[in-house]
């Protein structure tokens, strides 16, 4: 079995990215993955400084690395604060790229050689297609390999029915799509 976490980079109440997440969770589980849903809200992640890592790392910190480190691929969903990726997920992403134990310094143990892929939906009209760019660039960064396959999502706020589902055909089927890539790439990757 495929393992793929969810990352979503909200923890806003009512997060149009959270929805997205849970739809993508769903296409991921309906096509043979296993899933893991990454709730950032229920790890206590302070701001990375060294100072803090050389003290002791944060349990939460490597709770969330071993966590990625046990997945076969990553899933990120995340709205676009001023033309790049929120805080919240930056800061996650950095601490579980840190070396934990006798790894060395650039172990990147929970991403290295591993797939993802990335969403975004956001109330705009470009959906957070720029965050996703940034967000792109950082986990090439850290070595994994990023399918081509993305979806956003604009004007969010009208784009969800009751239900959860998207209105449109055009990012659900995508959404689908993506999924099925991440979780092929996924599998060649770890095999
Ligand atoms: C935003 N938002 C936003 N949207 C966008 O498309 N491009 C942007 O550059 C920004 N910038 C931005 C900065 C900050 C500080 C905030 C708080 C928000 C709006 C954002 O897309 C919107 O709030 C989404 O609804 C956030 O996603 P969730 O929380 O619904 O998942």
């Amino acid at each position: 079995m495929t393992n793929i976490a969810v990352i979503v980079g909200s923890i806003r109440e009512g997060s149009y990215n959270r929805a997205l997440g849970e739809l993508a969770a769903a296409s991921l589980e309906a096509q043979g993955a296993s899933v893991t849903r990454v709730d950032l809200a229920t790890f206590d992640l302070p701001l990375y400084s060294a100072a803090l890592e050389a003290d002791a790392f944060p349990p939460d910190a490597l709770k969330l690395k071993a966590l990625l480190a046990a997945q076969d691929g990553l899933l990120f969903v995340s709205p676009e604060y001023n033309g790049s990726l929120p805080p919240l997920l930056k800061n996650a992403i950095d601490w579980a790229s840190r070396p934990t134990g006798d790894e060395s310094l650039v172990a990147l143990t929970a991403y290295r050689g591993k797939a993802a892929a990335v969403m975004s939906a956001s109330i705009s009209p470009f959906g957070g297609l720029r965050g996703l760019m940034h967000l792109r660039q950082i986990l090439s960064t850290i070595q994994m390999l990023v399918i081509p396959e993305q979806v956003v999502v604009p004007a969010a706020h009208a784009a969800f029915a009751e239900d959860g589902s998207l209105k449109e055909r055009l990012p659900a089927s995508l959404v689908d799509m993506t999924a099925g890539r991440l979780i092929a790439v996924a599998k060649a990757l770890a095999a």
